[in-house]
């Protein structure tokens, strides 16, 4: 008999398969940026060629060029997109909504154009906001999505349109709901040096991250297996407070730790979109994202984390 654990880590160790190696098969990485680009070296280093990195700016593009990741600058905004090669391709959706208003007229338009060029496989990077606030519940994949944030309704607003586009056409989608996303290069350093405050402990609701290179791992374990029309949660299983994380990175750098206020306090001291993070509590179990996906976490621990992030 096989046991979960065994298949588990057998499905963590499957290696892509020959469709996913195909030449023939484009990987398109829509949204190339910070975690996109690691997403990129990843399939650079399996051998992967039909790779391309699409940003928004020509500046992004040249770089990524540079590290030698092919790429192409066009913006979901409002470039023609008939000229992305989409059709049968393996697309990473990464680019992130709009800045204001409730839809994500970017995945809109990108969905508009699959209807002449549909890709063959689809995942996309949501959020963890679109649960809205849960008051410290455990949250697995079945707990029903309430946007509070307009941040969090764009990305909702994003899923239900994919959904359709899956239901239509047929092709494959799953959509991974993430965490708050750290690593090298991306630490809260500059809110810390500043002295901000934070909300004490006892007061602050639960916030949940991931480690940026066991979300690469999630992306390709998604591509290659996840289950047609699925949703993942991508955290490192490890709730914590914002302030906890925030002290954890201040002693891991070797900076003072920021000063604490009351949560009655933090409605003057806040930034309003911190203030917003402020108003939502839930611990994310990533059960189905080990069992399921078979990802086997790196960085199961903020300490571990950090340790290789700084
Ligand atoms: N930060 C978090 O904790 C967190 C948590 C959950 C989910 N996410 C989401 O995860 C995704 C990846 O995050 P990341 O950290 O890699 O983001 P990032 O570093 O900001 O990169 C975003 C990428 O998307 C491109 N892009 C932006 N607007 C676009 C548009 N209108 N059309 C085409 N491309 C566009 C950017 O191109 P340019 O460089 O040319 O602008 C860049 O390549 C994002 O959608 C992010 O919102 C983040």
């Amino acid at each position: 008999m096989v046991t979960q654990a065994e298949s588990t880590s057998a499905a963590a160790a499957r290696p892509l398969t020959q469709k996913a190696r195909n030449p023939l098969t484009r990987l398109l990485i829509i949204g190339c940026g910070y975690v996109g680009r690691r997403l990129a070296q990843y399939y650079r280093a399996l051998g992967r060629e039909d790779l391309l990195g699409v940003t928004r700016t020509a500046s992004s593009a040249a770089e990524l060029e540079g590290e030698g990741v092919p790429a192409r600058a066009c913006d979901l905004a409002g470039d023609a997109l008939a000229g992305l090669p989409l059709a049968g391709a393996q697309v990473f959706h990464l680019a992130p909504p709009p800045a204001r208003g409730v839809e994500d007229l970017h995945t809109r338009r990108l969905v508009a154009a699959f209807a002449h060029a549909p890709p063959s496989r689809l995942v996309y990077i949501s959020t963890t906001g679109v649960y809205g606030d849960c008051d410290g519940a455990w949250v697995d994949e079945t707990w029903p999505a309430r946007p509070m944030a307009d941040r969090a309704r764009r990305r909702w607003d994003a899923e239900q349109t994919l959904r359709a586009w899956g239901r239509d056409s047929g092709a494959a989608l799953v959509i991974l709901r993430v965490a708050g996303i750290y690593g090298p290069d991306r630490l809260p350093l500059e809110r810390i040096r500043q002295g901000l405050p934070l909300v004490r402990e006892t007061e602050a609701p639960y916030s949940n991250r991931i480690h940026v290179d066991d979300l690469v791992a999630a992306c390709a374990a998604a591509m290659e297996r996840g289950a047609d029309g699925a949703v993942y949660n991508v955290c490192d299983g490890a709730p914590t407070t914002m302030t906890d994380y925030f002290f954890r990175v201040a002693d891991a750098v070797g900076l003072p730790r920021p000063p604490v206020i009351s949560l009655a306090e933090a409605g003057e001291a806040l930034s309003p979109g911190m203030l917003s993070y402020m108003s939502e509590s839930r611990r994310l179990s990533n059960r189905r994202m080990i069992e399921e996906l078979g990802v086997r976490l790196s960085y199961p621990t903020l300490d571990a984390g950090l340790r290789a992030a700084v």
